[in-house]
């Protein structure tokens, strides 16, 4: 496992363009005004800084999610919980058959802690890579101060439901949110609860329309409920998902309101397997052997339905659990 894990920003280490450079293992990351450079001790890679940042972001805000998380064909995190590999081609099958794939693991702590210094320093003032494309400024140029206050802004995650006693987090009309300009006909009025004497703390509802057409990041799941290891995950989405997300368990989508579009592949080579488009009320399950990654041409609201249970990788891994949700 690697620990090494520095930035050159001691000394004089910024570039002509103000960004620092960082090293986490065999691993380099330079910034430029357009580009996020990643090299490798057998390649090198580009990303655009604005999908890079973007991918970034989730990255550090689900502690590298469920299984994989690749910012593209090329590059991103796989989670073993705990620990976690960083690789580069490791999920391509030219750079596999090339044999310039690379992958290289370590402590969740420390590159968490590398991830964020990166989120950190890279990200401009006035620029949000959780903010849909036209709901932010410019990720491009010159360094040019910070947005610490979006970049670590904090998930929401409901120990039992949003808005029941006892859990943190609270309803729609007390967010002090704005509704997002994409739902304004969203309907805002609360149900009316009448409990039985005696229950009126365990008894509660809440507009979850309401709820998230105040959501002022996209594609950042948030859990509202929790029943054991089932966890209700909904978002709002606008523009595309900023990772193609390998599954390591298989999870279900419920389009609550308009359109998003799915590509979906082979995990392990990128080739394609499906498109899947979801419109308001449908319902789809994504096998735990597939990667996806969505598009929404208008914000909307889709539910992600998770099962949590940190047993499900070796569940899978030992046939006890299959990849496919239904077997018809
Ligand atoms: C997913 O990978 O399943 C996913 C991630 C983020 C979202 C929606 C779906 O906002
Ligand atoms: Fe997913």
């Amino acid at each position: 496992m690697t620990d090494t894990l520095n930035n050159d920003t001691a000394g004089a280490g910024v570039n002509d363009a103000g960004y620092a450079t960082f090293t986490a293992g065999g691993f380099t990351f330079r910034r430029d005004e357009y580009f996020a450079t990643i090299e490798w001790p057998t390649g090198s890679h580009q990303l655009a800084i604005d999908s890079f940042l973007r991918s970034m972001q989730r990255d550090v805000a689900w502690g590298f999610f469920y299984g994989i998380v690749n910012f593209d064909e090329v590059f991103g995190t796989m989670n073993h919980y705990g620990n976690v590999d960083m690789f580069a081609g490791r999920f391509n099958e030219a750079y596999r058959k090339a044999e310039v794939d690379y992958s290289e693991n370590f402590d969740h702590d420390v590159l968490i802690e590398c991830f964020k210094a990166i989120l950190s320093d890279w990200t401009n003032e006035g620029y949000d890579p959780f903010a849909a494309p036209m709901e932010t400024g410019s990720a491009f140029g010159p360094s040019k101060g910070t947005n610490d206050a979006a970049v670590t802004r904090r998930r929401v995650v409901a120990d039992r439901m949003v808005g029941v006693p006892g859990d943190e987090q609270i309803r729609s009309d007390e967010t002090g949110f704005p509704i997002n300009r994409g739902f304004e006909d969203v309907p805002q009025d609360e149900p009316i609860v009448r409990a039985e004497a005696g229950y009126e703390d365990e008894v509660c509802s809440f507009n979850l329309f309401a709820y998230l057409s105040r959501s002022d990041v996209t594609w950042n799941p948030s859990v509202v409920s929790a029943c054991k290891e089932s966890l209700y995950c909904p978002t709002t989405e606008e523009y595309i998902l900023p990772v193609i997300h390998g599954n390591d368990r298989v999870e279900w989508f419920v389009q609550l309101s308009d359109e998003i579009q799915w590509d979906v592949e082979d995990r392990d080579t990128g080739a394609k397997r499906a498109r899947v488009v979801m419109k308001a009320g449908d319902v789809a399950a994504m096998p735990a052997d597939i990667r996806h990654q969505g598009y929404s041409p208008k914000r909307s609201m889709l539910l992600v339905w998770e099962n949590g249970s940190p047993r499900i990788p070796e569940m899978i891994a030992k046939g006890e659990a299959t990849v496919h949700p239904v077997d018809f």
